[in-house]
């Protein structure tokens, strides 16, 4: 690494590894870690122990979906040699700091945790009364001030946790002195893509295309996206204000494409599947880009496994940087070398 990138703002994100990455993925999350690849000493990790935070009672080969979902990073332009890309399994320290943060957490704050309080609501088929569940956001401020982030890039879901993260650091540096930066939530500029029903695209709602969904059928699915309510028949004008599917034409369409379909839109002079055939072109396109550089990185790189092992090893020496000071500052003999 050279010296200008060793200097520059740390951010840190996470994914769990929940299955097969979706255009949603694609589009809101990898394309932003992308972009801030050219700004950031990015840290990338698979989640897996949260992962572990909703499905204990059956967890999936964790492993192998994580290095699916690596590929897709790698194919989407994560670049190991600038951005650390590892397993937050593969470096204890997590876990350390995490029992350490969990000491100084009023259990109250992770109560009144919004995102908390909804998931419990929601996910109604399996017990969250775990204490582990309820601790998801201590794990997350560890995997973030681990590494002393300045910026996290999420999606407003989880912008709470970014905020809960803030006042741990805080109480932390105020109870036994200055350590970690309080780190900001950075949210993603790019419009969330809606799913094929008008809702945010997630697998579990069934509206997702799959980043390697065969492209017949991305074709036909999308040809049947939600559009304006208001465009009951050919003749009846919308406004792509309100069309979920012209959200997928702000990503991909031209300055002209877009002039050309709004107008067709507001005056009814196109019907909804010709404008979509001016944005679904380009998507088929794109996936189709994407999997030609996943199946590059997948024979470039051999074993994801051992892109994840490298990553893994250069985090486990910043995250035993912050241990040794953080031991320091609590008394446990802070030049103990593990
Ligand atoms: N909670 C995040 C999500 O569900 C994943 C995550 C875990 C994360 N640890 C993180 C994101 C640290 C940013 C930073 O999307
Ligand atoms: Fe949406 Fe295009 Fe139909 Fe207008 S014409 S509602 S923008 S799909």
């Amino acid at each position: 690494m050279s010296a200008a990138a060793a200097s520059r703002p740390i951010v840190v994100s996470g994914m769990r590894p929940t299955g097969k990455l979706h255009l949603g993925h694609l589009l809101g999350t990898l394309r932003n870690w992308v972009q801030l690849q050219e700004h950031y000493r990015c840290h990338f990790f698979v989640a897996d122990w949260h992962m572990l935070t909703t499905d204990y009672e059956k967890p999936s080969d964790v492993g192998a979906v994580g290095e699916e979902m690596v590929l897709d990073w790698l194919a989407a332009g994560i670049d190991p040699e600038r951005s650390v890309i590892f397993r937050q399994s593969d470096v204890l320290e997590h876990a350390e700091l995490a029992v350490l943060l969990g000491m100084i957490t009023p259990v109250p704050w992770l109560e009144r945790n919004p995102t908390y309080k909804e998931q419990r609501e929601q996910l109604v088929d399996r017990d969250l009364s775990t204490s582990g569940f309820l601790g998801y956001p201590v794990l997350q401020a560890a995997d973030i001030l681990l590494y002393r982030a300045s910026a996290v890039p999420v999606g407003a879901d989880q912008v709470p946790h970014i905020e809960l993260t803030r006042e741990i650091a805080r109480r932390f540096n105020h109870l036994y002195g200055p350590i970690f930066p309080e780190p900001q939530a950075l949210l993603s500029a790019s419009p969330r893509v809606a799913g094929l029903d008008g809702r945010k695209m997630s697998k579990s709602y069934g509206n997702a295309i799959s980043l390697d969904e065969d492209l017949g059928s991305v074709e036909q699915r999308l040809g049947r996206m939600a559009t304006d309510p208001r465009r009951v028949r050919r003749t009846d004008p919308g406004d792509p204000a309100d069309c979920p599917a012209f959200r997928l034409h702000q990503v991909y369409c031209t300055p002209d494409e877009i002039e050309y379909v709004t107008a067709g839109c507001k005056t009814a002079s196109i019907g909804c599947l010709d404008c979509k055939k001016v944005m679904i072109k380009h998507v088929v396109a794109d996936l189709a880009r994407h999997r030609e550089r996943r199946a590059a990185m997948a024979a470039r790189y051999g074993s994801v496994g051992e892109v994840l092992h490298a990553g893994g090893t250069r985090a486990r020496v910043e995250a035993q940087a912050t241990m040794h000071d953080v031991r320091a500052k609590l008394g446990f003999g802070g030049a103990r070398e593990v």
